[in-house]
């Protein structure tokens, strides 16, 4: 199926992302919020990550122009899918919201668009129950920050159809990015994987190893660009602690979130955000 007008809903820090890299590659972007302030903070954001690239050289003024020209803020949720090929739903991390946002997308999208949500640990095939059409709801994962990372898992939920799926992956391809299929169980493929060595990285804290002995290991003996320790910080330890009581609640107790990972996010040991987490960040 051929995708030309794509609409993205959450103009958060993820959405932001997603709209920028449709419309660079030569999509028409409807971009959806709450309030005419969230939008215009993302269009600041989008404008911003631009002038970045323009400034390295990676594209011109002018495709940064035709890129702007290509995205259309609205607060009107009907406006935004009415007409488009392809839905990508990045608000807040919540499922009620999301079955209730994608039952009134269903009602006013056209019948052959495709679905997808960027959720990065809830179920697509609940999101997509709450549709009249759940073979043509899909995952699309992006990663953040979106305009620099390569890989988008493209989740396939239990009933998704191979057709939709096959839309998702050529999709992603056409952003320049590269797609990973993965199956609809907690975390997919990438957060399952990455967020249980985290939580064991906490786990060796709590043995008595020294954070930036963990962090040197992991850099120095796996050729990790950055110790784990270090990525909980800059992601949150709050956002960490979310995922594996996810994982904890549908895979079972191999999934439990280290106790010293709730006791710093009971503390607001959050990470780079609060100043204070494995590392101190305070000036
Ligand atoms: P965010 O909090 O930055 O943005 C969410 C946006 O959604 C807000 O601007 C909010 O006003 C808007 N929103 C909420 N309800 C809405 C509605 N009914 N209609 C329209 N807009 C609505 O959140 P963020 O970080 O961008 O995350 C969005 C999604 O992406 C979540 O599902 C999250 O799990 C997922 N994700 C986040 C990553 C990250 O590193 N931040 C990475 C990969 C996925």
């Amino acid at each position: 199926m051929e995708i030309k007008k794509v609409a993205v809903i959450g103009a958060g820090t993820m959405g932001a992302g997603i709209a920028q890299v449709c419309a660079s590659s030569g999509y028409e972007v409807y971009l959806n919020d709450l309030s005419v302030e969230i939008l215009e903070r993302a269009q600041a954001n989008i404008e911003n990550s631009l002038a970045r690239f323009v400034d390295k050289k990676k594209i011109s003024a002018d495709d940064m122009k035709v890129a702007l020209g290509r995205l259309h803020k609205t607060t009107d949720l009907v406006e935004a899918v009415k007409d488009v090929d392809l839905v990508i739903e990045a608000v807040f991390e919540d499922l009620a919201v999301k079955k209730e946002l994608f039952k009134k997308i269903d009602q006013h999208v056209p019948e052959n668009a495709v679905l997808a949500s960027n959720t990065s640990s809830l179920p697509i095939t609940a999101i997509a129950a709450a549709t009249r059409r759940p073979e043509r709801v899909i995952g699309l994962h992006f990663m953040n920050p979106v305009p620099l990372m390569k890989g988008v898992e493209v989740i396939r939920a239990r009933l998704s159809s191979d057709e939709a799926v096959a839309t998702g992956i050529e999709f992603v391809k056409s952003l320049g990015k590269i797609p990973a299929e993965a199956v609809d169980y907690p975390g997919f493929i990438v957060s399952r994987i990455l967020d249980v060595m985290l939580n064991e990285a906490v786990y060796c804290v709590m043995d008595g190893n020294k954070p930036e002995e963990i962090d040197k290991a992991m850099k120095v003996c796996t050729n990790f660009p950055m110790g784990p320790l270090e990525l909980i910080d800059m992601a949150g330890a709050d956002v960490l602690l979310h995922v594996m009581e996810c994982l904890n609640r549908e895979l079972g107790d191999k999934y439990r979130p280290a106790p010293l990972l709730a006791q710093m996010v009971r503390a607001g040991q959050l990470g780079r955000k609060t100043g204070q987490g494995f590392y101190s960040y305070k000036k």
